[in-house]
Formats: structure tokens, sequence, C-alpha cells
């Protein structure tokens, strides 16, 4: 059956044009694009293929998404879904389908993988293992928190993404100057955990109507948090090939009970999770959204497939192959470390030498490139190879010979 899909990239974003590219290519699906761009920042090529262009006000807002779309459907007939891949948007998109009667997550689902606080309260009296946490409103709370719970904690917004504005904090100090830039309030609340200390993992997983019907596994060296306090670091993740041992069988028993309270739907997933010292797991958060910083990509290189039109096919069908994994991968973030911009990339030969075998993919940092801000870095290299163990030498190694230097 022929679908019309309503896809909302509110800002041009790269990751978000991969996903649109990969719904472009859906049999049955015409896809018309919701943004708050005009349509000149698109390529023409891309704008060619488009069903419609609805350019709207502000394209986080439900009531600007629900106009839209009925504008959409004026010009060219029934819209069926509507669907997009950033975070923030997720509520908004769950509200304008609500409005417009459109199949996909629910307000409540969306609200429940949005914000942090209520989502460990649902996945507590679910009784699944997450860090104890409070939703701070003000100074009482947090000093409530600090005397039942003590340090180190974390403390960061509680819809917050990629890190940002999230502290770890040890002592009084850290404290003081955490509320000084954050101070918790009503209309500002703060979400404060128990610091876990373990291994931080993905559990990236498919369902079909609630159930798992598929998932990936990768580990993240060192933790994000640990990685956005040293922005010089380069850090790897490691998805290895084999995941359905042992080692993973913790995760593999919470993390569908986990996306099943929350009312996951159809719907590809990022979970993050802990794997304490003592083996055992504590799940962190969950986004109803496909992964970023180049997790989908990650998984397309372990299975052979290419992922960004399965989970297209999934959002505008429901239908998925569960494809094997046939190899380990991995990506290595390229990082400057100090100042300024990209005047050069250090040891390109001898990790050409080296590991060019395993290279199946690469963004190098370009000369005059501003120094990136986010965790994702400056470029990024991803190894391939049947065997883990390969793939998790070569990840260290390549990090340990390229340098990025700025100026
Ligand atoms: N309770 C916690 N214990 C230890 N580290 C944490 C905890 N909460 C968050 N972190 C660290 O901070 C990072 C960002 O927090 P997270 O909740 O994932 O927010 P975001 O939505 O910004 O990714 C995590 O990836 C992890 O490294
Ligand atoms: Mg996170």
């Amino acid at each position: 059956m022929q679908q019309h899909v309503a896809f909302v990239v509110p800002f041009r974003f790269e990751t978000s044009l991969r996903f649109l590219r990969a719904a472009l290519d859906v049999p049955g699906c015409a896809v018309s694009l919701v943004t708050q761009e005009a349509q000149a920042a698109f390529e023409p090529d891309l704008v060619r293929r488009l069903a419609g262009f609805q350019q709207v006000k502000d394209a986080l807002s439900a009531s600007s998404l629900v106009d839209g779309v009925r504008q959409l459907a004026q010009r060219l007939g029934r819209v069926d879904r509507l669907i997009g891949v950033l975070e923030q948007l997720q509520v908004p998109l769950a509200e304008a389908r609500a409005a417009l009667r459109l199949p996909g997550l629910s307000v409540d689902a969306a609200v429940n993988f949005r914000e942090k606080s209520r989502m460990k309260d649902v996945l507590r009296a679910a009784g699944l293992p997450c860090a104890r946490h409070a939703k701070a409103t003000s100074l009482a709370d947090v000093r409530s928190f600090v005397a039942a719970v003590g340090y180190p904690l974390v403390m960061k917004p509680i819809d917050g993404a990629g890190a940002r504005n999230t502290f770890r904090i040890e002592n009084d100090g850290q404290l003081a100057e955490a509320l000084g830039s954050f101070p918790p309030h009503a209309t500002t609340p703060m979400m404060l955990e128990e610091f876990i200390v373990g291994d931080e993992h993905s559990y990236d997983a498919v369902a079909i109507r609630g159930d798992v019907v598929w998932h990936s596994i990768s580990r993240y060296s060192p933790s994000p948090l640990t990685v956005k306090e040293n922005d010089w670091i380069q850090w790897t993740v490691l998805l290895p090939r084999e995941i359905d041992g042992p080692e993973f069988a913790g995760i593999r028993a919470v993390g569908p009970r986990a996306l099943s309270v929350l009312g996951v739907g159809t719907q590809l997933c990022h979970m993050e999770w802990f794997r304490r010292k003592d083996g055992s797991v504590a799940v962190s958060e969950v986004g109803a959204r496909p992964p970023g910083a180049q997790f989908t990509t990650l998984m397309s290189w372990c299975h052979d497939v290419d992922m960004y039109k399965a989970w297209a096919r999934l959002m505008v069908h429901d239908t998925f192959d569960p494809p094997q994994r046939k190899f380990a991968a991995g990506a290595a973030y390229l990082r400057g470390q100090g100042h300024g911009k990209v005047v050069r990339i250090h040891g390109l030969d001898v990790a050409q030498k080296e590991l060019g075998h395993l290279v199946v993919e690469v963004r190098l940092p370009k000369p005059g490139q501003e120094h990136a801000t986010t965790y994702e870095g400056d470029g990024y290299v991803i190894l391939r190879h049947p065997e883990t163990k390969v793939v998790e030498d070569g990840l260290k190694r390549l990090v340990s010979i390229v340098r990025v230097e700025l100026q």
C-alpha cells in the first residue's frame, strides 16, 4: 500500500538527512519534508525526489507540525505517517500525531522516553535496575538527595542530549559550582542521580508493536561523560560480533522489559546501560529514536545491511528483516587537543600501513575546520573485521597513533 509520509527535519542536520534519504528509497512510500528551513537550504536532487515540501514556523512545536501536515494533506492528499529522528522532536511529533489521529508512539510513551526523571520512575516501579534519582526543583530537593545518596553523583538536565550540561559531582564545592550555573527551579528542574561506576554500553533494539525482534550491543570507551570532561580524548565504540553469549545475558533480559514498560510500540530505540563492577546491569537512559554518533552506520557495517533503510521501512511499513551479525565493527573518534582550527593530522601513514586493511569508512578532519564542540569529534574512522579482538585492538592502536593538531 502506498504510504504518504511527512518527515520532519527541523534543521538541516546531516544525520537527519541521511534518514530522510533512506525513507525516499523505501518502496511504496511518498515522502514530504516538513522543516523550518527554506527549500533552498536543501540540495535540488533531494528536493526533486520529495512528494511535497512544507516550511513551518517552528518545527519543534506540535501546533506548527499539525498545521504543516494539514497543508500538505490539502495539496497532496492524506498523510499516513509523521516521523522524524531528532531527540527533541519526539514529544511534539507524538502530540501532533495524536491531534491528527496518525499511528505511532503515543504522547505518554514519548514523554516516558524524553523526560529522564519520569523514565526512571517507570523503570524503578517495574523493578528494573537503574540509578537512584531525584527531580530537583529547589535547593532543598538537592540537599535532601545529597543527604540520602551522598557523593559522587550526576547532575544533568531533565531532557538533555549529547551529555550537554552534565556534571559529575564529587564534593560540596563542585555541587555549589554546578548549582551556580544551573540552579534548579520549578521551571528548570535538574536531574540528580547516584553515580554508577561501570562500563557504559548501548542496546539498540528494534521493536514491532511492543515486541523486541532484534538488537545490537556496543561498548563505549571511555564513557560519554569522561569524553565530555576531557575534550581531547579520542574515544572509541566497539560493536562486538558475539552478543548472544552469557556476557550480555543481563541486558538481553532487562532491555526488552524496559522498552516494554516505557511503551515502545514500533521503533528502533537507543538504550544506554552500565555493567557494574559486579557484572549487574543498570539501565541509564533510552531514546525512542535511532542512535546518533555513527552508531547506525556501525550497525550497518556489522550486519552488511543498510540500517538507515531498514529503519525507514520499519517506520513506514512496520516491517523489519532481522539481519545476522557477520562482523565486529567500531569507530575511533578523532579529536584535536587544545583550541583553534585543525591544521594537520599526524600518524596517518603509520595507521594506513598497520590498520588500512581494517578500515571501511573514514571522515578525516580537514585543515581549516573549526575544532568540534560535541563529543562526536573532528572526524572518525570505522574499522571492521570478523574477529572482535582485531577490531578492539585496532581501535586502541588507531587512537594512539593518529593525532589532530589544532592552532
Ligand atoms: N547515573 C550516572 N552514573 C554515571 N554516569 C552517568 C550517570 N548519568 C549519566 N552519566 C554519564 O553522563 C552521560 C550523559 O548522560 P545521559 O543521561 O546519557 O544524557 P544525554 O541524554 O545527554 O546523553 C552518560 O552517557 C554517562 O556517561
Ligand atoms: Mg545519553
